[in-house]
């Protein structure tokens, strides 16, 4: 147990975010027993969530529940999953060890309720995913959500206990003794995974909704992770004293001032719901990442496996999408900097420094120009260079001065560039323009 001294001084110490901010994308792995069935994870049983997208089919809570019994996931490779994903661009991952539902992905020695004790299959998954997408040079995140619909102390869910569909506010509440007990227990599991699976670079908590915060107590849940991994950095889901900020399915309104990233899913689901076909193209994908890119944050996309252990071919066809483009244009969304301001370019843009001096800029066309794309505000005698990032092409260009600038006779003018894009072939997904600026 942590003192009361020593969880003010580390619950106000800072964990160094530098590697996470302009990371660009990362994977969201959504996946348990509820995927054989094509449910949604944990929200089948309660048929969704009141006014929220997308409305759910309820499936009995002890139905729900006694399926674990059945996940074999006999297609499983972790290695296929990292190779993917590493070549779509995905620098990071985050696992569903256990989600709402509270069947445990990971070998828990706290309950009998996991994917090594209850089901078939009987192998640490999260030990597989984690091995497997650490040798592929990934960022590792650990996803745990709080609650435990299924633990006889939290207390469980029964169709009696819970409203269809849920409405926030509304779970069963514990007596003051099974809190108590339930809250070491959830502590317990979330020592065992900040101790048994190497560093961690990200804990993801999620569940937060449900308990009041006095009942959580994210101070201590704060400390007890920086105990176990200083260096790990923590969601916002740990109310209070998270170390990025999470926005969800859709992108802030404006950049937060803390690193950040938005999730999203593919479609509209977490886990793999096959009737689920509102699948996002890959180009809006591809658009949403670079727009996260250039307000500085990252893209967590999702994916929800098959319960046999593959990512479904829609998710499969995206990923391979993003790919494809990324061949040719990886540098204008890995490792950079937010670009201009939108008065300057009408569209997502970003920055890095040239290795010998002055700067490239990237402008992502994410809407079709008509017959030239203006920049603003640049200095424009120290433009050397407009070019097609694919394949290197030259664009016409023009500069013009500001006026007073020119009357003033200053040799570092600032004023419009001006590219034409009449003959330029578009790229399906996104045309990328570099400008290159002398220093
Ligand atoms: C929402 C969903 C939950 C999912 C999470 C990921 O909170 O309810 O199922 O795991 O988003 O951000």
């Amino acid at each position: 147990m942590t003192t009361q001294a020593e969880s003010d001084r580390t619950a106000t110490a800072t964990t160094d975010a530098s590697w996470f901010r302009g990371l660009g994308l990362g994977v969201f792995i959504h996946w348990g027993h509820a995927s054989t069935r094509g449910w949604e994870l944990s929200w089948q049983m309660t048929g969704g969530v009141l006014r929220q997208e997308p409305a759910l089919e309820p499936v009995g809570c002890n139905e729900y529940f006694e399926n674990a019994a059945t996940f074999d996931p006999q297609h499983f490779d972790p290695t296929a999953w990292a190779e993917l994903a590493w070549r779509a661009g995905a620098r990071y991952l985050v696992f569903t060890t256990k989600h709402h539902d509270g069947f445990a992905m990971f070998d828990t020695g706290l309950s009998d309720y996991s994917v090594t004790k209850h089901a078939p299959f009987g192998r640490d998954v999260t030990r597989e995913v984690v091995d497997a997408f650490r040798a592929r040079g990934f960022r590792i995140g650990l996803y745990l959500s709080i609650v435990d619909w299924h633990h006889p102390d939290y207390p469980r869910y029964t169709d009696e206990t819970i409203t269809k569909p849920y409405v926030v506010g509304s779970y069963p509440r514990a007596t003051p003794a099974k809190w108590d007990r339930y809250r070491a227990f959830m502590l317990g599991q979330l020592g065992e995974l900040l101790t048994a699976y190497g560093d961690i670079d990200i804990v993801w908590l999620d569940g937060e909704f449900e308990h009041t915060e006095e009942e959580w107590r994210f101070d201590e849940i704060r400390a007890f992770i920086r105990e176990r991994q200083p260096r790990a950095l923590v969601n916002d889901r740990c109310l209070g004293h998270g170390d990025f900020v999470t926005p969800e399915q859709q992108l802030p309104m404006v950049p937060p001032q803390q690193p950040w990233e938005t999730c999203l899913t593919m479609n509209s689901s977490w886990g793999h719901r096959p009737q689920d076909d509102t699948w996002k193209s890959p180009a809006l994908l591809l658009h949403t990442l670079i727009e996260a890119v250039s307000m500085g944050g990252n893209l967590l996309l999702n994916v929800g496996p098959t319960g046999n252990g593959e990512f479904p071919p829609q998710a499969v066809e995206r990923l391979e999408a993003l790919a494809g483009w990324l061949e040719h244009n990886a540098e204008s969304v890995q490792g950079v900097e937010p670009g201009l301001t939108l008065w300057q370019f009408h569209g997502p843009s970003t920055r890095r420094t040239r290795p010998g001096g002055g700067t490239r800029l990237y402008l992502h066309l994410v809407t079709r120009p008509y017959e030239r794309v203006t920049v603003r505000g640049l200095s424009v005698a120290r433009v050397e260079r407009v070019s097609l990032l694919a394949d290197g092409t030259d664009l016409p260009w023009s500069v013009q001065p500001r006026l007073k600038d020119i009357h003033a006779g200053s040799d570092d003018p600032t004023g419009e560039l001006h590219i034409d894009t009449r003959g330029t072939v578009l790229d399906p997904m996104c045309t990328v323009i570099a400008v290159d600026l002398a220093e």
